[in-house]
């Protein structure tokens, strides 16, 4: 094993989970904040489903004003951030409800943030600034299983001018609150059910393979591991089946405190050329590439990745772990094919001459990821990868 300085295991300081905890909790708890006027965060199609009415429903008082904001976009750019906290400024919001996916929730923990210190998003967003206090209090709601931003301290926002994403990564960013309630799970289409679900289970593998796992870190992901594989299937062809889209939220949520506390890998670091230059979303990006990925690193952790098969069900008994691992890139490619997620990255229009300058992008760029990868990668290495998922 190799010598890593640890990561601190850092998680929200409250986490409620289950079918109707939204309901059951989110009045006292936002009354614990005495907090009285509220920003909530969603977007449009949260909004069109219902979702929106009904956390409304549950803040219902005479007491509380509630004021809510819908225009953020997915996978959103800075300047829809922009334009999210022009709204805001003057209103002295006391809490701030983040109800969506990973874009809402990343907006939401910079609204508050941002609301506190003032300045510019680009001050923060890949700026020179860093954030020095919390916020008011926030609540992340969130209405995907897939990005674990409810539970991280990260952001990320598209700059179109520069035509990547940026990041900013702050421990003020952290919720004060999640409330992981299947029942806002209910209506997500089965393809983005399949590419959120399959960024939640990159989380968890990669994050059970990296060199900054720890035994804790271990606990969150295996769990993930297991729940994602045995019920992501049901979830993308049966959404409204409560048990699998309980599984998937809680198989998120343990994949994103397994990221925050033991980071992800080469996967993550391969995607973001994919994903900045072709019109696919992050979670497929991933799920893409995820088996050609393994493949590769199982050599750097062969107990690890045997593990990963037994935990996705595969038939491990009697098997050397050798060959056990290699049953775990069996298994993820076949989850990928049942659930229709592309294999190849020429689907999508992907062709040689770009692979070159992404290896090298990765290699540039990326080196956080890299070094956190079970298997120590060269730029050739990340061009075979590259051409294999060709
Ligand atoms: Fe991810």
């Amino acid at each position: 094993m190799a010598l890593v300085k640890p990561v601190p295991f850092k998680i929200p300081p409250a986490i409620i989970t289950g079918t109707g905890s939204v309901r059951e909790n989110l009045l006292a708890e936002i009354r614990g904040f005495k907090a009285k006027n509220i920003l909530i965060v969603s977007d449009s199609v949260i909004a069109g489903a219902g979702y929106l009415d009904e956390l409304r429903g549950c803040l219902a008082g005479p007491d509380l004003n509630l004021e809510t904001y819908t225009d953020i976009e997915p996978e959103p750019a800075i300047e829809n951030l922009e334009a999210a906290l022009a709204w805001c400024r003057g209103k002295s919001f006391e809490a701030v409800i983040g109800l969506g996916g990973g874009s809402v929730i990343d907006s939401a923990k910079m609204l508050s943030a941002l609301l506190a210190h003032g300045g510019a998003v680009r001050d923060y967003v890949g700026g020179p600034k860093a954030f020095e206090k919390r916020g008011a209090p926030t609540v992340m709601i969130p209405t995907t299983s897939g990005t674990g931003a409810e539970v991280t301290v990260n952001v990320v926002f598209k700059d179109k001018a520069a035509k990547l994403k940026r990041v900013a990564v702050s421990p003020f960013l952290m919720p004060d609150l999640a409330i992981i309630d299947p029942l806002y799970t209910l209506t997500v289409p089965p393809a983005v059910t399949a590419a959120t679900g399959m960024d939640a289970l990159t989380h968890a593998l990669e994050a059970y393979t990296a060199i900054k796992a720890t035994p804790m870190t271990d606990l969150f992901a295996e769990d993930a591991i297991r729940r994602i594989s045995r019920s992501l299937r049901t979830a993308v062809t049966c959404g409204h089946n409560i048990e699998a889209r309980l599984d998937m939220s809680l198989g998120s949520l343990f994949g994103g405190i397994a990221n925050a506390g033991a980071s992800v890998g080469a996967v993550h670091a391969l995607s973001y050329p994919l994903c900045g230059e072709y019109n696919l979303s992050h979670g497929a990006g991933n799920a893409l590439l995820m088996p050609y990925v393994a493949e590769v690193n199982m050599m750097g952790n062969i107990p690890k990745f045997a593990r990963v098969a037994e935990l996705m069900g595969e038939p491990v008994r009697g098997l050397s772990q050798r060959q056990a691992a290699a049953l775990s890139v069996n298994a993820l490619r076949q989850l990928s094919l049942d659930i229709e997620i592309p294999l190849h990255m020429s689907q999508f229009g992907v062709t040689e001459e770009v692979l070159p300058r992404w290896a090298k992008t990765v290699m540039e760029t990326q080196g956080r990821l890299m070094s956190n990868n079970p298997r120590v990668l060269t730029e050739k290495d990340v061009l075979g990868i590259y051409k294999a998922a060709l």
